[in-house]
Order: C-alpha cells, then sequence, then structure tokens
C-alpha cells in the first residue's frame, strides 16, 4: 500500500508532468484538475480541523473552540526535493480563485456548517455557508471526509446529510465520528461505527481528537496520536475495533482511495506523454537536435522530461 508520502510524491510528479505538457500543448492541465482534493465537511466544532491535522500527522490549522474557519482553507502537500514529506499552506482561497492554480495534493478545511444565524450575521449566513461548502464537495475529484461528532445523533449530522445528497452512491464519501471520547456514560457509538445505524460505501473511522484542555497544554500529535491509540486499545466499548479506528487508519484507508483514484488517472496521463514524445520528436528531427539554448534545446529538455516521467509512472504501476 502507497504511504501519504509516496503518494504526496506521485502526485507531485503528475503535476511538473501536467505543467510541462500544460506549457507544450495544453491538455496538460485538465489532466492535472481532474487529480484529487481531500475536503472536510461538518458542523462547526465538529472537530474538522483537527482531523484534517491528524491525518495529514501535521499541527498548521488553526483549531480550538472559539476558532472558526470562516473562509475555506486550501492546503498543499508538496515534496520537497530529496526530502521528507512537507506540506504548506498554500492559500486562504475565495472560491473563484481556486480553480485557476496548479497544485500538489490538495486539502481543503471548509467553513462548519451551522443551524442559525447567530447575533450580527445575516439571516442568509446558514445557506449561504451551505451553498459554499457544496461548490468545492459536488466536484467529482472532490474526497469527503464528512465528520459528525459523536456526541450528536447522527440523524442530525448536517455532514453525512450534505454526503449524501452530492455523493449518493457514497464512493467519495469516508464518514468520521470525532468526540468519541465525550459521550455520555453508558452510551456508546458501535451502531454508528459498525455501519448499523447508517450505512456507508466505506467504513466508519471513530476518532478521539485533542481536547480543548490538550490544545491549551500544547500536546502535540505525536502525544495526541498515542493518547488515541491508547484510547482504543483499552476500551470496553471499542477494543475489539481498534486496529480500524484513529487519525492513522482513517490516513490509511485515505492514502490507499487515493492510490486507486490517480492509477486511474495514470494511463490517459502516459498517452498524452507519449503523445507528447513522439509530437517533440518529430519537431526535432526537422529543426536538428540543438547545441546551444535556443527553443530546440527546450524542446529537447522538455522530452527528456517526458521520458523521464513516463518511466516513474511505469514503475510505480509496476
Ligand atoms: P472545527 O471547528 O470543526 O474545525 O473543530 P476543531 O478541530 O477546531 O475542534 C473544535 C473543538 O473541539 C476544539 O476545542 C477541540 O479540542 C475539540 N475536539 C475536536 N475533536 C475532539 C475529540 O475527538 N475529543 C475531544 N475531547 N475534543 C475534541
Ligand atoms: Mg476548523
Ligand atoms: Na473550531
Amino acid at each position: 500500500m502507497a504511504t501519504m508520502e509516496s503518494l504526496i510524491g506521485l502526485v507531485n510528479r503528475i503535476q511538473r508532468a501536467c505543467t510541462v505538457l500544460g506549457d507544450h500543448g495544453g491538455e496538460g492541465m485538465s489532466l492535472w484538475e481532474a487529480l484529487p482534493s481531500v475536503a472536510v465537511v461538518g458542523g462547526q466544532s465538529s472537530g474538522k480541523s483537527s482531523v484534517l491535522e491528524s491525518v495529514v500527522g501535521r499541527d498548521f490549522l488553526p483549531r480550538g473552540s472559539g476558532i472558526v474557519t470562516r473562509r475555506p482553507l486550501v492546503l498543499q502537500l508538496h515534496k520537497i526535493e530529496g526530502g521528507k514529506s512537507e506540506y504548506a499552506e498554500f492559500l486562504h482561497a475565495p472560491k473563484k480563485r481556486f480553480t485557476d492554480f496548479v497544485v500538489n495534493l490538495t486539502l481543503i478545511d471548509l467553513p462548519g456548517l451551522t443551524k442559525v444565524a447567530v447575533e450580527g450575521q445575516p439571516e442568509s449566513i446558514v445557506e449561504d455557508i451551505e451553498n459554499m461548502v457544496r461548490t468545492y464537495v459536488e466536484k467529482p475529484n472532490c474526497i469527503i471526509l464528512a465528520i459528525s461528532p459523536a456526541n450528536q445523533d447522527i440523524a442530525t449530522s448536517d455532514a453525512i446529510k450534505l454526503a449524501r445528497e452530492v455523493d449518493p452512491s457514497g464512493e467519495r464519501t469516508f464518514g468520521v465520528l470525532t468526540k468519541l471520547d465525550l459521550m455520555d456514560k453508558g452510551t456508546n457509538a458501535t451502531d454508528v461505527l459498525e455501519g448499523r445505524a447508517y450505512r456507508l460505501q466505506h467504513p466508519w473511522v471513530g476518532i478521539v481528537n485533542r481536547s480543548q484542555a490538550d490544545i491549551n497544554k500544547n500536546v502535540d500529535m505525536i502525544a495526541a496520536r498515542r493518547k488515541e491509540r491508547e484510547y482504543f486499545e483499552t476500551s470496553p466499548e471499542y477494543g475489539h475495533l481498534a486496529s480500524k479506528m484513529g487519525a492513522e487508519y482513517l490516513a490509511k484507508l485515505l492514502s490507499k482511495h487515493l492510490e486507486t483514484v490517480i492509477r486511474q488517472r495514470i494511463p490517459s496521463i502516459i498517452a498524452l506523454i507519449n503523445k507528447t514524445i513522439d509530437e517533440l520528436n518529430a519537431e526535432l528531427d526537422r529543426i536538428g537536435r540543438p547545441i546551444a539554448v535556443d527553443s530546440g534545446a527546450q524542446l529537447y529538455t522538455i522530452l527528456e522530461l517526458c521520458r523521464a516521467f513516463d518511466r516513474v509512472f511505469k514503475e510505480h504501476l509496476d
């Protein structure tokens, strides 16, 4: 199974290939745009930012009670040359600009869905937020992390409602149940986690994020993940599910899914690359092999890049 890191590396190469081919031919961009993005959807304070961070394994988002993401936060994961994977906050992007840049694996922290307008907000706010969130999650290439807190009835989950609306088959929706540690004593979420209460295409994943007290104490990601693992392993209710719970497992599920989606794109990318190689060869035969830095040299460089990408993709397919 590919790790998140090797996937980020692969997505990086595809991006570069598409950018180069886009410069050359113009078809590259559309292929790139078809690659997946990952968005978290859910009510306010349901744990969206916490889940996104925990899946990536880094702290990088505004998070905590009273901290509200008002605009979609579009994040870019990229691999530093020759180094380990890194992330970068790409842009606090209003939606109109979303489509006109090319990024690596894209993560989107969406504003929380609300039920009522609070003091000082226009009445239309509830619908405005929902519509804005919808424009992201309705894209067929958007993988949805539908976040529902376990201390609220799943039947009232806005995340599930919206995910079901835009992805009825459920093939790109992952149900995430947060705040398992905050449920009323004597209740548990096995009905949801085992798929009896609300069945999804992909299995539900239960999560225990850092509490507000943990955030205040600056509990780091490593400690948070350890605490979460211990929670499931020692839980009388969820012990039997422990290997399929938690942020690390969710990251694995997501990597596997991303890999499947990306693999589906690879043949068409290879076809495009091969077509470009043929065109470039023909062009170079016509103008002769370059000896100096001119347009011929540029074409030659592109050709070399294409060959390299082709090798990389084939290796990844084996
Ligand atoms: P967002 O508004 O949906 O992005 O939610 P945040 O990730 O900012 O979390 C909101 C608040 O809920 C913060 O105080 C978190 O510490 C807390 N929180 C989120 N998930 C959990 C959880 O699984 N358990 C506990 N105890 N607190 C959580
Ligand atoms: Mg948030
Ligand atoms: Na918050």
